[in-house]
Order: C-alpha cells, then sequence, then structure tokens
C-alpha cells in the first residue's frame, strides 16, 4: 500500500520551512546604493528594498532581519544560508542565474554615466569614453564594471569596494567618469550638483531581481506572488513614490 507514512510528510521547501520555523527572514543587502538601502543616521537601514523586505516579513508573519553584506561576497553569503534571500538592486543576468535563482523582475534600470564636468558636450555616451586617455570609475563585482569591461574596453578602469568611494573619484577630479546604475546616479547628481554631469539615458538594460539558492521552487512560487500582490493591490506604488519621486 502506498499510504503517506509520518516521514513523508508534506512540507514547504527548505527556505520557506527555515523562515517558519526561526521566525524571521533574513534579507541580504549591501547599503549605500540609493535609493533602494541605505544605513540612516540613526544606524537603521532604509529605503526600497528595505521596506518591500519589511513588507514581506510582515504578509509571512515573521520578523524581518537586515543582513548588511559587502556586495563582492553576498552570493557567497547566500549560498551558505546565512540570509534567505538577496533583495539588493540585483540585476538578473546570465552569470549570476547559473549560480542562484532570481524571481521575477522589480524593476528595470540600466547604467548611466557621471561625468567629470569639464568633459561636459565633449562626451555625450559611453562610445566617447571608449578611450585610453579617460579614466573610469566603479564598483568591484557590479554590473557597472562588467558593462566598462565589455563596452569600454579602451578606457583605464578603477574599481572601488564602495560606491561612495568610486563616485567620489569623479567628484574629485581623479577620474573622467563613475558609471553605476540610474537610479543612485540621479540621485548623488541631484545632491552634488556642479560636480558632476549627469548623461542619464541607461545604456544597458537592467532587470533587478530578489535572488535565492538554486532548486527551491516553493520559495520562487511565494516571491513571484507575493510581487504580483504588491503590484496590484497598492504598496509597491505607494514605496516606489516614497524613493523614486522627491
Ligand atoms: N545592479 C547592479 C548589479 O547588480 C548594482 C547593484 C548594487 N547593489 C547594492 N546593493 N550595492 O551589479
Amino acid at each position: 500500500m502506498a499510504l503517506m507514512t509520518a516521514s513523508t510528510t508534506v512540507s514547504a521547501g527548505p527556505i520557506l520551512d527555515d523562515i517558519a520555523k526561526s521566525g524571521e527572514l533574513r534579507v541580504c543587502f549591501d547599503a549605500g546604493y540609493m535609493p533602494f538601502e541605505m544605513k540612516s543616521k540613526n544606524g537603521s537601514y532604509i529605503g526600497f528594498d528595505i521596506d518591500i523586505g519589511k513588507i514581506m516579513a510582515r504578509q509571512m508573519g515573521v520578523k524581518y532581519v537586515p543582513v548588511n553584506t559587502a556586495w563582492d561576497g553576498i552570493i557567497p553569503t547566500l549560498l551558505t544560508g546565512k540570509c534567505h534571500l538577496i533583495n539588493a538592486g540585483m540585476t538578473i543576468n546570465a552569470k549570476r542565474n547559473m549560480r542562484v535563482n532570481f524571481a521575477d523582475p522589480y524593476i528595470v534600470v540600466g547604467q548611466s554615466i557621471l561625468l567629470n564636468p569639464e568633459l561636459e558636450g565633449k562626451v555625450t555616451s559611453y562610445r566617447d569614453l571608449n578611450d585610453s586617455k579617460y579614466t573610469i570609475a566603479t564598483k568591484l563585482g557590479t554590473t557597472g564594471e562588467q558593462a566598462i569591461k565589455r563596452m569600454i574596453s579602451k578606457a583605464k578602469l578603477n574599481v572601488f569596494e564602495t560606491q561612495a568611494d568610486a563616485v567620489l573619484e569623479v567628484a574629485n577630479g581623479k577620474a573622467d567618469a563613475f558609471i553605476y546604475d540610474m537610479p543612485f546616479n540621479a540621485i548623488y547628481a541631484s545632491q552634488n550638483a556642479g560636480k558632476v554631469v549627469h548623461l542619464e539615458k541607461p545604456f544597458t538594460f537592467e532587470p533587478l531581481g530578489w535572488a535565492i539558492a538554486q532548486g527551491d521552487m516553493d520559495m520562487l512560487n511565494f516571491l513571484n506572488n507575493f510581487l504580483r500582490q504588491i503590484k496590484g493591490d497598492g504598496s509597491y506604488d505607494r514605496i516606489y513614490d516614497k524613493w523614486f519621486k522627491n
């Protein structure tokens, strides 16, 4: 008789199971990436991703636990189980998708350029930067770094551990350009008028998605249904307006 016994009790996939048992949703991100995740003056984490993560935890009925992680090690941190998901403005791309699963995109961005004001008018697109006389700064391990290597390979590339250090290179004249996700650049340019010029038209196509360990379709199903719900019930738009419209 093929009846179910106690040892074949049907349970959720491993990630949802651990969230339910531990009573917490541990979320990896890398603070400093405006407006998705920032550290506020009082030390708490704020931003678009943080607000979405908090709603997710609330709907699950568990505690939201922020796990601030250096970008370069964020996938290994996920894969060793220190967080249940990455919610950090991560671009969905083939290389990463071979190591993690992504939920459907929650927003689409692309790389844009912050220029040294002296180059205004001389450089009007990423193509003009493809010259050995130019130095470009970006953040280690990002799609900005990948785009520069792929599309602007003649320029000199300087990578930095944090986006704050990288963008400072342009503001203080040590680099000709900084290349990074457009929303970050738009905010930085508005806060640093006169120090940088924003070429705001994105030159890459980058859907951002939440990443989880591979092989857990229950968690993937949860995330995609959660995304559809917040997009439909107005909470996504409310949070979007809070962080993207000023
Ligand atoms: N979208 C870019 C990437 O996936 C940059 C993301 C940086 N995110 C962060 N939390 N610092 O590489």
